[in-house]
């Protein structure tokens, strides 16, 4: 096997070089011959500077994350560099791409640090879970300061090369060849009869508690539910406590016991899945994807709008298409709207609102859809329009062209089929705002071409977004598991808990918002309306969604009318009791006869609309509507609010233990409506054999 870490001696200069591709992340091999590098290099006496560099297209990107999950091999990271710190002779580190974590601890382990100009060096650990633990706590306070140290832990996202020189974390700056400057600034240091600079041996200034209180109210604000940022403040608070080498075991007591802690499970987990969902069984490197440099929208309304801003924001020009001018100039607008709100809130300069309008062509004429490379149709949700206009799409598109939808619910293999090129035609299903929300469901149908399933792929990518796969089905992965989540909210109003009651048992568990006021405010009328286009397929019980209905029937929409679940004061999105509208659930539940409790708890709540939904993911995963149970946690941290250290549904439903859930399920069905709490057979089955859906998963993919 080659070595991850060789040495070349050029004069007087030894030059360490790191390459294990894609991101040099840190390996056992690589850590063995560092120190190995680094003792040989202690005691040859004719090395005079030290230079370590980094192969390919980045800097190391941190400890290699795969290996958090078993007994790390020797040697530790922390103790090579602290052999690599002591060398007699000054050491310097050049950086490019993105050194992130155990990365920049490497770094700091040296004593001059020079980047590329396109450099980033960042501390992602906090998004992990983890607290670094290559002495990243005690340096980087000791370089930098304090305060800018723990302010780069825990706000996790990475500095440019420029910040990083403002903050003292490099020294230099370099444009072009990287191997070669830093030979210079070694020669350099020589010349001027420069040693080791050891950024151990500095020191730190203390930090008030005023400024720790100001820095812990942020990062909880930023990552909440999570202990990882209070055990940042406690490991740093070390570096200026105590003198180094016990700052050091604080670190390490730390670092050690944040790897084991279920958030850091669950944020690891999320790592991996957001990076396997792009993986497609049959879809290969030979599927190459369709180049899209000019896209059309159909429709300029919430989504349409959203979706155009999406592609401007990335530089790709969008022809947005509307029945007439008026309405175009009402999408038009409010895009600009938006736009120029993120300008007001300092996220965009104003210059780029006219560059990115500039990017957004109006048009009343499919005509001028003649030449883009993708079309996706964002219209009224109903069948027969969609078909009169995919029916014009195949009439006017370039061949080759790709045709998608943004239909929620639809039958995307009845759309595809009234084309004359049905292999070309595929859903895209955005989340609103388009603009803004990750996740990009992309929805084969039958009968879709894999190079096409590669193009929304790479296209997700562009716009900085996660594709996850779906199949056709009714509401795809995540809507359709907002079936049942949504079926208990409402069910739980009509037996007495009270949406404050249950919206805070939600939240408590971590949801983003609780599920009645997120239907408060996109609006009651939204799911009543698809549900009525529905009516022959629900069931025939009288409670299912029936306070939506209750409330869409008085013209309580949410926010938008100032009462729903909540009563609204004007221009406020405080949630306020509704009394009329308890009183609603209370006359209903009389009328059908469900008997009102006092007794429901959060767990209840919380085990009715989670659990509920991991069943319905189950089946999802049967069917093969789902690729794998990441993919439905990808779906449901990224698109639904879903609590990221929770680990997405099915993760957490392994840590719960299927068994507990599978009793849980008929529970509530022996309490409930048994219809609507039949175990799914894959999750009995998992439960009964003691397994779970990642070992499920693990035997799918292990080779026959
Ligand atoms: N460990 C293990 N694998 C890693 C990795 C890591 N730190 N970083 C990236 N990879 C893998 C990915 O899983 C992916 O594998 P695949 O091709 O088999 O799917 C491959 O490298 C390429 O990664 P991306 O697809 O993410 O490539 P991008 O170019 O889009 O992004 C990146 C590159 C910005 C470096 C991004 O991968 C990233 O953010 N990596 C994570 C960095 C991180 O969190 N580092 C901190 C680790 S914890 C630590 O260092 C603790 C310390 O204190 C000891
Ligand atoms: P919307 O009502 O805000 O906008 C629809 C737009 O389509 C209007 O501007 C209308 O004038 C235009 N339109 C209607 N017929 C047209 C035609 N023949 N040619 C050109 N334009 C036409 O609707 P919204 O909310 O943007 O939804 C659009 C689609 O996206 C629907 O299929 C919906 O199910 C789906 N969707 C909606 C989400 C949401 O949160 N609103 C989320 C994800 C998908």
């Amino acid at each position: 096997m080659t070595t991850p870490v060789s040495v070349q001696i050029e004069g007087d200069i030894a030059v360490i070089t790191i390459d294990s591709p894609p991101v040099n992340a840190i390996s056992a091999a690589m850590r063995r011959g560092l120190l190995t590098a680094s003792n040989d290099l202690a005691i040859n006496e004719d090395v005079k500077a030290v230079v370590l560099i980094c192969a390919g297209r980045t800097f190391m990107a941190g400890a290699d994350i795969s290996e958090f999950a078993g007994v790390m091999a020797p040697p530790e990271l922390r103790n090579v560099l602290t052999v690599f710190e002591s060398l007699p002779q000054p050491i310097i580190v050049a950086l490019h791409g993105t050194a992130l974590g155990g990365g920049v601890e490497v770094a700091l382990a040296g004593h001059y640090r020079i980047a590329d100009v396109d450099a980033k060096l960042g501390f992602p650990e906090v998004t992990l879970g983890i607290v670094p633990g290559a002495v990243g706590t005690q340096r980087l306070p000791r370089l930098i300061g304090a305060a800018n140290a723990l302010r780069m832990f825990l706000d996790g996202k990475p500095v440019g090369a420029e910040e990083a020189r403002t903050l003292g974390l490099v020294d230099e700056i370099v444009t072009g060849d990287l191997r070669a400057a830093a030979i210079a600034y070694a020669k350099r240091l020589l010349a001027a009869g420069k040693g080791p600079r050891r950024v151990s041996e500095m020191t730190v200034t203390p930090l008030s508690e005023e400024q720790i209180a100001a820095l812990r109210a942020q990062a909880r604000k930023q990552h909440k539910g999570i202990i990882t940022p209070e055990l940042d403040i406690q490991a740093v608070r070390a570096s200026w406590e105590l003198p180094f080498e016990q700052g050091l075991a604080v670190e390490r007591a730390i670092s050690d016991g944040s790897l084991g802690t279920p958030e850091s499970k669950a944020l690891r987990h999320l790592f991996f899945a957001e990076r396997e969902v792009a993986n497609v069984p049959g879809v290969s490197k030979a599927d190459v994807p369709r180049e899209v440099k000019s896209i059309g929208i159909i429709g300029s309304g919430t989504m349409g709008g959203g979706i155009a801003m999406a592609f401007a924001n990335v530089g790709i020009a969008v022809t947005l298409i509307d029945v007439d001018q008026a309405a175009l100039d009402r999408g038009l607008g409010t895009v600009r709207k938006n736009y120029d709100t993120s300008v007001k809130r300092g996220r965009m300069q104003p210059g780029d609102v006219d560059q990115r309008m500039g990017l957004i062509k109006g048009s009343v004429s499919y005509d001028d859809l003649k030449s883009v490379d993708l079309v996706l149709e964002a219209v009224f949700e109903n069948m027969a329009l969609k078909k009169k206009i995919f029916t014009e799409l195949d009439r006017v598109c370039k061949p080759g062209a790709i045709l998608a939808t943004n239909t929620s619910t639809l039958d995307i293999n009845l759309i595809a089929a009234v084309t004359r090129r049905p292999q070309d035609v595929i859903g895209l299903h955005f989340f609103s705002p388009a603009n803004v929300m990750r996740l990009l469901e992309i929805v084969r149908t039958d009968t879709t071409a894999n190079d096409i399933v590669a193009t929304a792929f790479a296209l997700a990518k562009k716009i900085r977004k996660i594709g996850v796969l779906s199949k056709v089905c009714f509401g795809f992965i995540g809507n359709r598991m907002m079936d049942p989540y949504g079926r208990e909210v409402e069910r739980l109003t009509l037996e007495g808990a009270t949406p404050a009651q249950i919206d805070a048992a939600l939240e408590g568990f971590g949801m983003a918002m609780g599920l009645l006021a997120v239907f408060d405010m996109s609006g009651v009328d939204v799911g009543v309306k698809v549900r009525m286009e529905r009516k022959d397929e629900l069931p025939a019980d009288p409670s299912f969604y029936r306070a939506s209905a209750l409330l869409f029937d008085k013209g309580w929409l949410g926010q938008k009318t100032g009462k729903g679940y909540y009563r609204y004061e004007a221009g406020s999105r405080e949630r306020l009791v509704h009394p009329e509208a308890l009183a609603l659930f209370t006359d209903e539940a009389k009328k059908l006869g469900i008997v009102r409790r006092s007794d429901i708890t959060a767990q209840e709540i919380v085990e009715r609309c989670v659990y509920s939904m991991i069943n319905e993911g189950a089946l999802i995963l049967e069917e093969g509507v789902a690729l794998r149970p990441g993919d439905i946690d990808v779906v449901y941290t990224s698109g639904y609010g879903f609590p990221r250290w929770r680990g997405g549904p099915m993760f957490y439903a392994d840590q719960i233990g299927l068994d507990t859930i599978l009793a849980a399920l008929e529970k509530y069905g022996r309490q409930g409506n048994p219809d609507y709490w039949r175990p799914a057979p894959l999750l009995r089955k998992l439960a009964n054999e003691g397994s779970s859906f990642a070992a499920w998963q693990a035997s799918r993919q292990a080779p026959v």
